[in-house]
């Protein structure tokens, strides 16, 4: 409409009374984000070149995407405070995986069928427009003490990347086929990819005797979805978890995987420690009976105290697939609650199959983020620090030749009173992690066996003041782990068990 008064035109957009509820909400969330990050900010322990949220609590990556030039990634985030709550979908974005800007927040639970939050989901491009396929999360009554819910697959689109709008349709999956081996309340995740003409999505379930599986259901226009199977399932027999939260399909160089989050496998030996995992299975899809015939035992994708609900994307540009965790883990004591916020993002990992196994490397893009790079060629006889080598926030890359070596102790974020260890016996093959001396937070050890390469071990370690990547060998094996040191603690010493020839190339970040 026209103003003569004021001389101007005005545009008149008419929405309806649940996206005005929607959008009330987020501002509300934004608003209310705003006031909090001011204290989150402050934190010493904030990372720099991780994703996290202004302020308060976020969990697993959703809806890792590339849309209209640019990379977005979505979190499920719960802006009123630093603990789990409501879930809402943080946004941020970026043109080259390496700086990320905050976007609005996208999603906040406010209708009957996501009243109780917008659980995890993925994202897909289609005619120019984004759409957003996620769990709406029902909690019943539970006043007896139960965990009753109803969970069902949700769908917002968007033509700017910014302003979704949850569809007419939603839910676009409301239920579970009953006469199936499948137990119908936990049924959650969607991750949505398109093969031919059709796409498809995987979701998290349990078998009736609660063992985890994944079915998958097909549609044309991403509204109007059918049941086509069982993708992949496990008996109780097996020590595969309770339920598959955060399934995605992979295609990783020329195979395919299965890439899900279990809950509940039981600790063998040194091996699945953590309270749940991450990991994957190689085998092969057919579209045709919409079964993933599982060829290996699950393996786990980081050997760390920290790795969870990872998701991946097809970089259909770069012609790779990319993956982000979760770097922290459910139940775990996360200090930086107290500051106002809770919860990071791994580094992107490139994903790429060799000798039958995933292996994850940190993405080249991060290489652009490298100042004051230093690097020695040195025989390391005796414990030692290395002139412009330590802090907090860095990439240290080193090549350790033990062929005259029994092995090493390196030691990080090192104070008077505070190390964080990672070790290697050359006897036992065994690679350690440890944070016992990390300052606040879990305690503990975390290791891996890691063969040597031609007697050599190759690591490329990332820290960001409360974080630890360790891509062991070119990203056969990774160890990642909060930690929180006191910000003194800024020392690398160099403990070889022998003689080590050694390249060390380091650079602040
Ligand atoms: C995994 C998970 C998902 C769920 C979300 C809720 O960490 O439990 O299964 O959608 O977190 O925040």
């Amino acid at each position: 409409i026209f103003n003569q008064k004021s001389n101007r035109f005005y545009k008149i957009v008419i929405i309806g009374v649940k996206e005005l509820k929607h959008t009330e909400a987020l501002l509300k969330a934004e608003k209310f984000q705003q006031k909090m990050e001011k204290i989150a900010q402050n934190d010493y322990w904030r990372p720099q070149y991780h994703i996290a949220a202004p302020a308060n609590w976020i969990n697993d990556p959703n809806g890792f995407c590339f849309y209209k030039g640019e990379y977005h990634l979505f979190y499920q985030y719960h802006p009123y405070s630093s603990q789990w709550g409501p879930m809402h979908w943080g946004h941020v974005a970026s043109k080259d995986l390496a700086d990320w800007e905050h976007r609005p927040i996208a999603l906040a639970p406010t209708d009957e069928y996501d009243k109780d939050g917008c659980f995890s989901g993925s994202a897909i491009e289609n005619d120019g427009k984004l759409y957003l396929l996620y769990t709406g999360h029902v909690d019943l009554d539970n006043s007896n003490g139960g965990n009753d819910r109803i969970e069902t697959q949700c769908l917002a689109v968007s033509d700017d990347g910014k302003h979704f709008e949850k569809v007419e349709n939603n839910p676009v999956i409301k239920a579970l086929p009953e006469n199936l081996n499948i137990r119908t309340e936990h049924f959650r995740d969607p991750k949505v990819w398109k093969h031919g003409d059709w796409y498809y999505t995987v979701v998290g379930v349990q078998t009736k005797e609660e063992s985890g599986q994944v079915v998958v259901y097909k549609s044309q226009d991403l509204i109007n979805w059918e049941f086509l199977n069982i993708m992949a399932t496990s008996s109780v027999k097996e020590n595969l978890g309770f339920m598959w939260e955060c399934p995605n399909f992979a295609e990783v160089n020329g195979h395919e995987a299965l890439i899900l989050s279990p809950q509940g496998v039981k600790s063998e030996g040194n091996k699945f420690l953590n309270l749940h995992q991450s990991g994957y299975f190689l085998g092969k899809m057919d579209y045709n009976t919409g079964i993933f015939e599982r060829e290996n035992d699950f393996e786990m994708l980081d050997y760390g105290f920290d790795f969870y609900a990872p998701q991946i994307m097809q970089d259909e540009k770069n012609n790779r697939c990319l993956m982000i965790g979760w770097l922290a883990m459910w139940e775990s004591e996360m200090p930086e609650q107290e500051e106002g916020w809770a919860g990071m993002m791994s580094i992107p990992r490139v994903l790429e199959v060799k000798n039958n196994k995933v292996y994850s490397l940190p993405i080249p893009e991060l290489k652009k983020l490298r100042k004051n790079n230093v690097n020695y060629d040195v025989n390391l006889v005796q414990n030692c620090i290395l002139e412009g080598i330590n802090g907090d926030c860095y990439e240290l890359n080193t090549v350790f030749d033990l062929t005259k070596a029994n092995g090493f102790n390196l030691k990080l974020r090192v104070s008077e009173n505070e190390e964080t260890v990672i070790s290697y016996d050359k006897n036992s093959k065994i690679f350690k992690l440890n944070r016992d001396k990390s300052g606040k937070g879990v305690t503990g050890e975390r290791e891996a066996k890691v063969n040597l390469q031609d007697e050599k071990i190759y690591l490329q370690i990332f820290s960001d003041y409360s974080s630890l990547e360790i891509f062991i060998n070119g990203g056969e094996y990774v160890i990642s782990s909060r930690i929180y040191p006191m910000q003194e603690a800024t020392g690398i010493v160099f403990e070889p068990i022998g003689e080590i020839k050694a390249k060390i190339d380091f650079s602040e970040m």
